[in-house]
């Protein structure tokens, strides 16, 4: 049996700000019509059934969640109590699938991530249950690096074939090793996806972070109460399975992706996916540029005009307006927590 679960409780603060805590980066049509959290669902439904895909998301997100994805019965929403990042968000989520199906394969996945190529993503996700299933393994999808990108996992990988022996996975790494990696030729991206039994995951995590599960273990057999959950949840570390397991498991495999992948984790990173005109600037909405060049507007409900505007990134919402420069669009996320700190 074939399990879906897309993690869909990130708070997406680089996207401020049209992204904002009750509406993340998953509600959002970054690329295209759909929002992500939809597309990823979508992307599922030719090979899973509906009744096998999962979404773990938190109290504050669950009725929207639901409200989006009517195509899934509402009881696999999947609900935490608050958001503990995502070593947490799975133990919960095998915990609870566990209680329902006891035995089967589980492909997690990231409601945040664009993929090109349907078709050749079902076929690696195969790929992965098939290898899971039989061998055993934890299994990763690798992306081709291009750049020293410092937000991602990088795994080293042994081997050839259409799975790849894991010799070490290291999550977000220094900007010196972030380079070697890419040189090296040997390492992959971590996509942020995962295949495994229910079982290895189980054994994995009681061999390496038994604290993310120990206090779930005993609520369930302590009854499952609705109201005890809290209490339980609160006393998990806060941890990403990527820190939790993934670093330390020697049970790793890698499935090089055949498909197109991006984590569109960026302004810049979404101005990419659209044309731009002759002067590069790409606009959506209604704008007015004159004598302006690689600029991009999102516009919301009003015009917006500029004239002699260079290498700026335009964000306008009913009640803020983000301008900034191209290359400081990583900036965002030092408004969003001024904004915390400031109430
Ligand atoms: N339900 C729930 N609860 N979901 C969560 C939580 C949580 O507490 N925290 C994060 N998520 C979801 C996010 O919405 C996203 O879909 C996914 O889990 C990954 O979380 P991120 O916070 O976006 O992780 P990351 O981008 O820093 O790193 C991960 O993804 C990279 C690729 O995009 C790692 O797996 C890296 O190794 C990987 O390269
Ligand atoms: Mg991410």
């Amino acid at each position: 049996r074939k399990i879906a679960v897309i993690m869909a409780g990130g708070k997406g603060t680089r996207f401020w700000p049209r992204s904002r805590a009750v509406r993340p980066k998953q509600f959002l049509a970054m690329v295209g019509e759909r929002t992500l959290l939809n597309a990823t669902v979508d992307r599922l439904l030719p090979s899973f059934k509906a009744e096998d895909i999962y979404i773990v998301t938190t109290e504050a997100l669950a009725a929207d969640t639901r409200r989006m994805l009517p195509e899934l019965p509402a009881a696999n929403v999947l609900v935490e109590p608050e958001g503990r990042n995502t070593a947490p968000c799975l133990a919960l989520a095998l915990a609870l699938i566990e209680q329902r199906t006891p035995e089967g394969v589980m492909v997690v996945l990231s409601a945040d991530s664009w993929i090109g190529d349907n078709d050749k993503f079902l076929a690696d996700i195969q790929v992965a249950v098939d290898h899971a299933w039989r061998k055993r393994d934890l299994v990763t999808f690798g992306i081709r690096p291009t750049y020293p990108e410092t937000g991602y996992g990088y795994i080293e990988t042994e081997g050839q074939g259409p799975v790849l022996g894991a010799q070490a996975f290291r999550e977000k790494p220094n900007y010196e090793t972030a380079v070697a990696y890419l040189e090296s030729g040997r390492h992959f991206w971590n996509a942020g996806m995962f295949v495994w039994t229910l079982q290895d995951l189980r054994d994995e995590l009681l061999r390496h972070c038994p604290e993310v599960l120990a206090p779930l273990d005993a609520w369930i057999a302590d009854g499952a109460r609705p109201d005890g959950l809290a209490q339980a949840y609160g006393r998990l570390p806060k941890l990403s399975i990527d820190y939790a397991l993934m670093e330390k498991s020697e049970r790793v495999a890698v499935v090089p992706a055949s498909f197109r992948w991006s984590d569109v984790g960026s302004w810049p990173a979404v101005v990419e996916f659209h044309e731009a005109d002759a002067s590069g600037n790409m606009v959506q909405g209604d704008a007015i540029l004159i004598e302006s060049s690689n600029c991009a507007v999102f516009g919301g409900k009003r015009l917006v005009a500029g004239s002699g505007l260079e290498n700026l990134i335009i964000v306008d919402e009913p009640d803020a307006l983000l301008i900034c420069r191209r290359d400081r669009a990583q900036d965002v996320k030092t408004i969003v927590e001024r904004l915390a700190a400031d109430g």
